[in-house]
C-alpha cells in the first residue's frame, strides 16, 4: 500500500511523488557532478528550498519557470526569486516554525543550524529544514544543519522518514548523524549531502552499519537516481 515514492537526485536534491503531486527538494542538477538528470528533464508541482546556497538553489529558477511549480522558501529567498523572474503567485514565503497546507499535505519550516547566503551575495535569511505531514506519513528533510537538540522536538510527532546530511565539513557528519537519529526517533533514515565532491566523501555502507547497531532506525542508502517507496 505504498503511496509515496522518493527519488534521490544526488547531493541534497530529492523528488517526491506523493501520488497527486511531484515535490522537488533543493534541485541542484546541471552543475552537480552526481545528478542523474538535467534540470530540463524533471517534473515539479512544488519546489521546496531549504536555504540559499548554490548547491540547493542552482536550478530552482529554471525549473520553476518551465514547470510553473510553486516554490516554498523563506521570505528572503522568495524575494530573490521574484527578482529572478519567478511570478509572485508562484511563491510561498515562510519563516521558521511556520506551516502551510498544500494539496499533498502540511509543510512546516524547521530550524536548521547553518547559513543561507544566496549565490550573488544577497542575504538569504535563515537556513531551514522541512517537515512534511502527508496523509499517512511524516517526513523530515533536515536541510544542511549541524546536530541540534531541537531535533528532539521535531521527532516528537513521530517520523516515518528522516533525510539527513552526513557529509561533514559543511553539515553534520556521520558521528553526529547517529545522535540526530536517536533524537529524532525516526523509523527510517536516508543520508544525503555526501560523495558529491571529495571534501564530503563518506563510506555510506559503514554509516548504515552504525545506524543499525546504535539506533532503532532502518538506514536506506540510495544511489543517485534510485527510488524508494514508503
Ligand atoms: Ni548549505
Ligand atoms: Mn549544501
Amino acid at each position: 500500500m505504498s503511496t509515496v515514492e522518493i527519488t534521490w537526485l544526488g547531493h541534497a536534491s530529492f523528488s517526491l511523488d506523493t501520488g497527486g503531486s511531484t515535490v522537488l527538494v533543493d534541485p541542484f542538477l546541471n552543475d552537480s557532478p552526481v545528478s542523474p538528470v538535467q534540470a530540463d528533464d524533471v517534473a515539479a508541482d512544488y519546489i521546496l528550498v531549504t536555504h540559499g546556497h548554490f548547491d540547493h538553489v542552482a536550478d530552482v529558477v529554471s525549473i520553476a519557470l518551465r514547470t510553473e511549480a510553486t516554490v516554498v522558501a523563506n521570505f528572503e529567498i522568495s524575494e530573490w526569486l521574484k527578482k529572478q523572474g519567478v511570478a509572485e503567485e508562484k511563491l510561498i514565503a515562510m519563516n521558521l516554525g511556520g506551516g502551510v497546507d498544500l494539496p499533498f499535505g502540511h509543510v512546516k519550516k524547521t530550524i536548521a543550524h547553518h547559513s543561507s547566503g544566496l549565490p550573488d551575495g544577497t542575504y538569504g535569511g535563515s537556513a531551514a529544514g522541512f517537515v512534511l505531514s502527508l496523509p499517512k506519513l511524516r517526513i523530515y528533510f533536515a536541510g544542511d544543519t549541524a546536530l541540534t537538540l531541537d531535533m528532539k522536538l521535531i521527532g516528537m510527532g513521530g517520523l516515518d522518514l528522516a533525510v539527513l546530511p552526513i557529509g561533514d565539513l559543511f553539515t553534520m557528519g556521520p558521528d553526529d548523524s547517529i545522535e540526530a537519529i536517536k533524537l529524532l526517533n525516526a523509523s527510517r533514515v536516508i543520508p544525503c549531502h555526501y560523495n558529491t565532491w571529495p571534501p564530503i566523501e563518506q563510506d555510506a555502507a559503514a554509516w548504515a552499519e552504525r545506524v543499525r547497531l546504535h539506533t532503532a532506525a532502518e538506514p536506506i542508502v540510495l544511489v543517485p537516481g534510485e527510488k524508494y517507496s514508503l
